[in-house]
Order: structure tokens, then sequence, then C-alpha cells
């Protein structure tokens, strides 16, 4: 029995939702390990339309436990929500099938103000952010002054981690001309949404360490994508949590021996929300049409997406820092019709070339592309469902991704359609 962790490979936006649903179905757990309502995965099954940003994927299917982990920042007014949401659309949610872990650090609503104020605040500091609160709960946690999900069961520490937590904030909030924060309201806002939170509550660790024990296979479901983690990515212009893999053992208190495959999910372009570098991204009518035919609009923002070529170079660094065993090809339709499309493989630096995106901001301004140009096919790739549906041009692209991001494909999709699939190699059974 394997146990696979899901990471995007890119900036967010890969084509989680249907590759992650597919493993799903298959797995018996599925759990979410950083991240918290910034992201947006839509899923399709049998013609109903469910909308997640926060419950693990597996939710809207049976007989599955699904697991928010330590790693992720949880909205309690949030859950509640998106649970009534599902529970509408007949999804059922239990204790039973869905657990949360105790030392989850909470997303307060003075989370969202501050991350919206500071935003708004000046040009300097625009990150370009969901407007969720991600980050300042993020800081919170490592500040250790985070609510978390056990301190919810106890007025008395609850009313105490409000009080630390607020000797920073309300000093934050007046230097940036905010109100200080009403302590006796967030208490009771707290304590009504308490019994929801506390019914999920589980010591997460060792219900996925039973599961391992018992065989169960174990599905760790990423959120954003390798260039947003904030060690690694685009920095600062990241989310505020780890996203490569490393950060399922991590964030859920799983032993990083227990993953056995990696799976990156890569588009088959580049496309990013918000503000931060992007060498190959296009201002043209070639950057137009791939936005209009990737249908590239956020889907918890609404923003457009910036759109680009395919960038060899980033996703060989993901693809490593990750350590990905296989990439999901997705969105392979959209370039159908260029008549040449273009691979990043380089970086010109100041006349050196580099196969790495470095790490210094100026650095990263003066970096322009290498491109390299492949000739595109006429077909239609959209629905194929083995290699032989493909034409020749498009499996020459697929071949030399491949060999640039030294990583093989062990699956392709071809369209939103579950079965618009070719599988080359499962990472369960692998
Ligand atoms: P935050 O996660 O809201 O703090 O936003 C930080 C950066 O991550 C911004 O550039 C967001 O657009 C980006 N981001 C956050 N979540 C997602 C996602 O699910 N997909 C793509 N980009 C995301």
């Amino acid at each position: 029995m394997a146990n696979v962790v899901v990471v995007g490979a890119q900036w967010g936006d890969e084509g989680k939702g249907k590759i992650v649903d597919w493993l799903s179905e298959r797995a018996d757990v599925i759990a979410r390990f950083q991240g918290g309502h910034n992201a947006g995965h839509t899923l399709v099954i049998d013609g109903k339309v469910y909308k997640l940003s926060l419950l693990p994927s597996g939710i809207v299917r049976g007989g599955k436990l699904s697991v928010i982990g330590n790693g992720v920042v949880l909205d309690p007014w949030h859950l509640v929500k998106e649970i009534a949401l599902l529970r509408e659309m007949g999804v059922e949610i239990t204790p039973e099938t869905l657990m949360i872990a105790e030392n989850t650090p909470l997303i307060l609503p003075i989370h969202g103000e501050l991350d919206r104020a500071r935003e708004n605040q000046n040009s300097v500091a625009k990150i370009g952010t969901t407007g969720r609160g991600i980050g300042p709960a993020y800081e919170d946690k490592v500040g250790r002054r985070a609510i978390r999900v056990a301190d919810l069961a106890d007025a008395a520490t609850l009313a105490a981690r409000v009080d630390r937590a607020l000797v920073h904030h309300d000093a934050l909030r007046r230097g940036l001309g905010m109100e200080p924060v009403d302590r006796d309201a967030l208490l009771a806002e707290l304590a009504k949404v308490a019994p929801t939170v506390l019914e999920y509550a589980a010591p997460v660790w060792r219900v996925l360490d039973q599961k391992r024990r018992a065989g169960k296979r174990i599905l760790f479901e990423g959120a954003q994508g390798a260039l947003l983690d904030i060690d690694f990515g685009t920095y600062p212009f990241v989310t505020s949590s780890n996203v490569i893999a490393g950060q399922a053992a991590t964030g859920t208190g799983i032993g990083p021996g227990a993953i056995d495959f990696v799976l990156g999910i890569v588009k088959a372009y580049t496309t990013r929300v918000g503000e931060g570098p992007f060498p190959a991204e296009l201002h043209d009518a070639d950057g137009q049409r791939l936005g209009e035919r990737g249908h590239e609009f956020g889907t918890v923002t609404g923003r457009k997406r910036r759109c680009g070529w395919f960038d060899a170079v980033l996703v060989r660094q993901t693809c490593a820092t990750s350590g990905m065993n296989g990439i999901a090809l997705t969105k392979l339709d959209v370039l159908d019709g260029f008549e040449t499309l273009k691979i990043c493989v380089g970086y010109d630096l100041d006349g050196e070339q580099l196969d790495h995106l470095p790490f210094a901001a100026d650095a990263q301004a003066r970096c322009t592309p290498i491109y390299e140009e492949m000739p595109g096919w006429s077909e239609s790739t959209e629905g194929a469902r083995s290699w032989a549906d493909l034409p020749a041009n498009a499996i020459k692209y697929v071949r030399r991704v491949e060999e640039l991001i030294q990583c093989q494909v062990a699956l392709l999709s071809t369209s939103p359609e579950r079965e618009d699939t070719i599988l080359v190699t499962d990472p369960f059974e692998d």
C-alpha cells in the first residue's frame, strides 16, 4: 500500500482538483497539510459542482476519512459555512468522516482585517494576497500567540490565549490606525463557534499512525504551488506556509518515511495570480490566448491570472525541492492550434546563462528567459485517452518537458472530464 502526496509544481492553479479527486476515490484517508481557505478546488462529480476551499476533496465522497492537519490554518466560521453548504448538497459530514487536528491554529477575523489593511496600505507592502488572513495567522503560530483548536475547549485557557494575542495585535493595530480589538466580542464569537469545531477535533497524528499501520491508503492533498512556498518560492511574493512535499509530514504528524510517492501537478504552460516575479510572462496576444483558452480566472478571488510559456527551469527546481516521483501534466489542450510553442530552458543574467532562478530579488528582476522553440500542432488534443490519440508534435512537446524537468509524466490530463486522462504510472501502485 502506498501513501501519496500531491503538490502543485508551479504557482498554484495547476488543475489539482481533478487529479486529487481521481486519487481520493482510491484512497482511504485524505489529509490537508498546509494553507487554509485561500485554496480553491472545484470538483465535478456526477454533474454536481462542488467548490471547496478548506475541506479536503475526499469529503464529497462517502466512506472516506477527511483530515485537516496541524499545518493548516483554520477559519472556524468559514468551516461552519463550508460544512453547511456541502450538507445542503447532500454531503454527509460527521466526526467519523472529518477530523481536525487539535493543534491546528485558528484564523480569527483580526487576521483577515490585518491582511487586508496591509495590502491596502501602500504599494510597497502589497503581495496580492487572497485577503483571508493566512499570513497573519501563520505569524501568530510562529510567534507563539496563536489560538489553537484545543484551546476552544476551556473558557479560561481561551481567554488567556486571546489576551496573549491581543497584546501584540492591539499594538500593531494602533500603528496602522485601526481600532483596538473588542476582546469580549471576540471571545463571545469564539464561544459560539467552538462546539462545531470541537465536534471534529482529534489527535490526527495518532489516527494517521493507526491508519498507516492498518495498511490504509493516505492521500496528502497540497494546496497552492511550490513556487509559493515560504522558503523555496519567489519570496516575499509567496504564501505563508511550506507548500513543498516535506510539509505533508510536519503538517500532519506522520514521519517522512511513510510517504511513498510524490506527484507534482504541472500545467503545460505557466500562470500566476498576485504580484511577484514571473520571468516567462507574456504581455502579448499569445498570453491573452492562453488566458482565454485556459479560463484563467482565480477560483477564490476571481482575479485574472497572468499567463506565460512553460518554464522548465522553475519546474525542474520544484521537482527537486519536493522530490517528485512523477508529474501529472494538465491542460495540454490549451496549447492546441499554436503554430509555434516556446519553452523557457534557462535565464540570461547579464550575459551569463543560469539553470535556476536565483534568490536575490535584483538578480531575479534582471533574469530574461532563454526560449527553445518547438512546432505546435493544429489537431485537437482535448479528450485524448491514449498516446495514439495525440498528434506527434504534442508527444514531442511532452517528451521534451520530461527531459528538461528531469521527471516523468505519470498522468496526462486532456480535459476537465475524469475519463480524459492518459495513465502512465499509478502513484498508489508504483
Ligand atoms: P495568501 O496565501 O492569501 O497570503 O496569498 C499569498 C500569495 O499566494 C498571493 O500571490 C496569492 O495570489 C497566492 N495564492 C494563495 N492561494 C492560492 C491558490 O490557491 N492558488 C494560486 N495562488 C494562490
